[in-house]
C-alpha cells in the first residue's frame, strides 16, 4: 500500500509540481498547480498515516521499535515534508527563493523515499 502512495502518488505529485515550475503555457501551468497543490497535502497525510501503521504494526508484533534504518529514512522524509509545507505557505512571488528550495527539497524527499522503500523491504524480510 505504502509503495503505491509513494510510486503512483508521489510521482504524480513530483511531476506535477515541476511541469507548474518549467511549462509556458499558462492553461497547462494553473492545471498543473491545482493537481500539485490539492495532491501534495493529501500524499503527506498518507505518508505521515504510513508512518503511524509502521509503528504500530511493529507494537502488535512484539518487536523492536524506532531503531531500523527504516524508522530513520521515514522520519528524514517526514520532516523534509513538513518543511516543504511550511515554505509553501509563504511563497511570495514567482521564482522566488522559496520557491525554488521548495522544488528542489521535495524532489529530495521523493529520492529519499525510494531508498527508504527498500529499507522497508529489508525490514519485511527480517521480520
Ligand atoms: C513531494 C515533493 C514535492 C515536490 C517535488 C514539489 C515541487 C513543487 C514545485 C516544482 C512547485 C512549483 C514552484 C514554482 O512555481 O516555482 C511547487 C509548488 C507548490 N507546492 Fe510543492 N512539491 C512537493 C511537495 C509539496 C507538499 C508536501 C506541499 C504541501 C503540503 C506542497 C505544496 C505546494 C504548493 C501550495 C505550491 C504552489 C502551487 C501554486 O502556486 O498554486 N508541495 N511544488
Ligand atoms: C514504500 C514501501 C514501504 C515498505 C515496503 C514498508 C515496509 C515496512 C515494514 C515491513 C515494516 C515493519 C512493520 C510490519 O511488518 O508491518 C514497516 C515499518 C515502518 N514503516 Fe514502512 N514501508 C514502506 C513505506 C513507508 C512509508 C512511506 C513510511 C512513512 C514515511 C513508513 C514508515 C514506517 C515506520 C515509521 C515504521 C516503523 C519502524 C520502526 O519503528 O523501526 N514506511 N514498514
Amino acid at each position: 500500500m505504502m509503495a503505491i502512495v509513494v510510486v503512483a502518488m508521489g510521482s504524480f505529485v513530483g511531476l506535477a509540481g515541476w511541469r507548474s515550475r518549467i511549462l509556458t503555457d499558462t492553461q497547462e501551468i494553473s492545471k498543473s498547480r491545482r493537481d500539485h497543490r490539492i495532491l501534495a497535502p493529501w500524499m503527506f497525510f498518507f505518508l505521515a498515516a504510513g508512518y503511524t501503521g509502521g509503528v504500530l504494526s511493529l507494537v502488535m508484533q512484539e518487536q523492536e521499535i524506532f531503531s531500523s534504518p527504516h524508522f530513520w529514512t521515514g522520519s528524514a522524509v517526514l520532516i523534509l515534508l513538513s518543511a516543504n509545507a511550511l515554505l509553501a505557505l509563504g511563497f511570495g512571488q514567482e521564482k522566488s527563493p522559496a520557491r525554488s528550495l521548495h522544488a528542489y527539497l521535495g524532489s529530495l524527499a521523493l529520492c529519499l523515499l525510494f531508498l527508504h522503500a527498500v529499507l522497508g523491504l529489508k525490514l519485511g524480510l527480517a521480520i
